[in-house]
C-alpha cells in the first residue's frame, strides 16, 4: 500500500507544472486528510509490532516525499523566476550610469588651495554667520563709520545682532586672535550681500582671503606673490593692475584687477566694457586691526587680500555671466 502511494505521489509531483498544482498534490498526500497522513493516523489500530514496522516505513516515505516536493518547488520557482528574462542578451554592455563631477567653482577652489599650499600658506576656515565685532569693529569699521554702508548686510532676526558675513575678512581676525605671527594663511568661503545682481554680482559669492604677517612683510612682497599666483592659476602671462583703493582695515589699500581674458581687454559684458576685471581688494594690514587682535604694532606688519573666486572662475573658463555659475543648470555644468 505504501509503495502504491509512493508511485502515485511521484507521478503527480512530476506532472505538476505550477506551484498551485504542486500544493494541491502536497495536500492530497501529506495534508491533514492526505493519503499518507491517513495511513499514519491508522497506525494506532495495529498491533505493537506492526505499528513499529509500518510506522517506520510510513515516516520514511513521508520524508522522501517531502524532499521530492521541495526539489520540485525549487524547479518550478526558478523556472518562473527567469521566465521574464527570456530573450534578453545579458552580454550586451549596459548603459553607463550618469556620473557627477566637480563644479567649476570647486575645481577653482581646489586649485587655489594647491597653489597657496605650495608656497607655504595654511588653509583656515571661518563661520558664515558672524557678529558685528568680527565682520566690522575688529576690522576698524566702527558702528557709525560710513564704510559700513558699502557692505549691504543681511541681518539675522534675534536678540543678539548676528549677520551673514559680508566678506571673508573676519577669518583674519579669528586667526590672529589665536595665533602669533609670523603667519601665512588663506581662507575660502562664502560672502553675502543684499545687492542687485548683474553679470558680475551675486548676492552670494565666494572669496579667498589671504593674510601674511611678519617682521618685514612688504607691499612689494604682496605684488610678487599675487603675480605668481595669477600666472600659475591661469597658466599664462597675465596683466595685473594695482590701483589705489580704500578699505578701513588696510592702509594703503589697492584694488587688484586683471586684463579681461574673455575679450582680451577689448571690452565685454563681463568687464563692463573696460577691458579690466576687478578681482579683489588688498592692502597693508591697518595697525588698528593688529590692535584688535592684541598684536604688537611696532613689531609686526603684513598684507591682506580678498579676491572673488567667482570672478577668477569666470576668467579661467571664459564665463561671461556670474549667475550661470550658481544656476545649477546641467547644460552649463556639463561643459566643465
Ligand atoms: C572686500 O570684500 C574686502 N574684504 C577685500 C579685502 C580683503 C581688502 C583684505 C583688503 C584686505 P570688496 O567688497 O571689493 O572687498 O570685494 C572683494 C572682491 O569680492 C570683489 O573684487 C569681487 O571679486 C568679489 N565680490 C564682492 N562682491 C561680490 C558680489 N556681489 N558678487 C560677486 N563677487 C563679489
Amino acid at each position: 500500500m505504501l509503495k502504491k502511494i509512493e508511485n502515485k505521489a511521484e507521478k503527480e509531483i512530476k506532472k505538476a507544472q505550477t506551484l498551485k498544482e504542486l500544493n494541491r498534490v502536497f495536500k492530497d498526500f501529506l495534508g491533514k486528510k492526505g493519503e499518507l497522513s491517513l495511513v499514519l493516523r491508522g497506525l494506532k489500530d495495529l498491533s505493537e509490532k506492526e505499528k513499529i514496522n509500518r510506522g517506520k516505513k510510513a515516516n520514511e516515505l513521508k520524508e522522501r516525499l517531502k524532499v521530492k516536493f521541495n526539489k520540485k518547488k525549487i524547479e518550478i520557482g526558478s523556472e518562473s523566476q527567469f521566465d521574464k528574462y527570456k530573450g534578453i542578451d545579458v552580454t550586451i554592455p549596459s548603459k553607463k550610469p550618469l556620473m557627477g563631477h566637480l563644479s567649476p567653482l570647486t575645481q577653482v577652489k581646489r586649485r587655489i588651495i594647491d597653489i597657496f599650499r605650495g608656497i607655504g600658506f595654511e588653509v583656515v576656515d571661518g563661520p558664515e554667520i558672524e557678529n558685528e565685532w568680527y565682520n566690522f569693529d575688529a576690522l576698524n569699521i566702527p558702528q557709525d563709520h560710513p564704510a559700513r554702508d558699502a557692505w549691504d548686510t543681511f541681518w539675522l532676526k534675534g536678540k543678539k545682532p548676528l549677520l551673514l558675513r559680508t566678506h571673508t575678512s573676519p577669518s583674519q581676525i579669528r586667526y590672529m586672535e589665536k595665533n602669533q605671527p609670523p603667519l601665512r594663511i588663506i581662507s575660502l568661503g562664502k560672502g553675502f550681500r543684499h545687492e542687485a545682481t548683474d553679470a558680475s554680482h551675486e548676492m552670494q559669492f565666494y572669496q579667498v582671503e589671504g593674510l601674511m604677517v611678519g617682521e618685514d612683510v612688504s607691499a612689494a612682497n604682496f605684488k610678487a606673490i599675487v603675480k605668481q599666483f595669477f600666472e600659475t592659476f591661469f597658466e599664462q602671462n597675465i596683466n595685473v593692475r594695482f590701483t589705489p583703493d580704500y578699505f578701513p582695515f588696510t592702509e594703503p589699500s589697492f584694488e587688484v584687477a586683471m586684463s579681461c581674458l574673455i575679450c582680451k581687454g577689448k571690452g565685454c559684458s563681463a568687464c563692463k566694457k573696460t577691458g579690466w576685471v576687478e578681482i579683489g581688494g588688498a592692502g597693508m594690514v591697518h595697525p588698528n586691526v593688529f590692535k584688535s587682535c592684541k598684536l604688537d604694532i611696532n613689531k609686526w606688519q603684513g598684507w591682506a587680500f580678498g579676491f572673488g573666486i567667482d570672478r577668477l572662475t569666470m576668467m579661467k573658463y571664459k564665463i561671461n555671466d556670474i549667475r550661470l555659475i550658481h544656476s545649477g543648470d546641467l547644460r552649463f555644468l556639463n561643459q566643465f
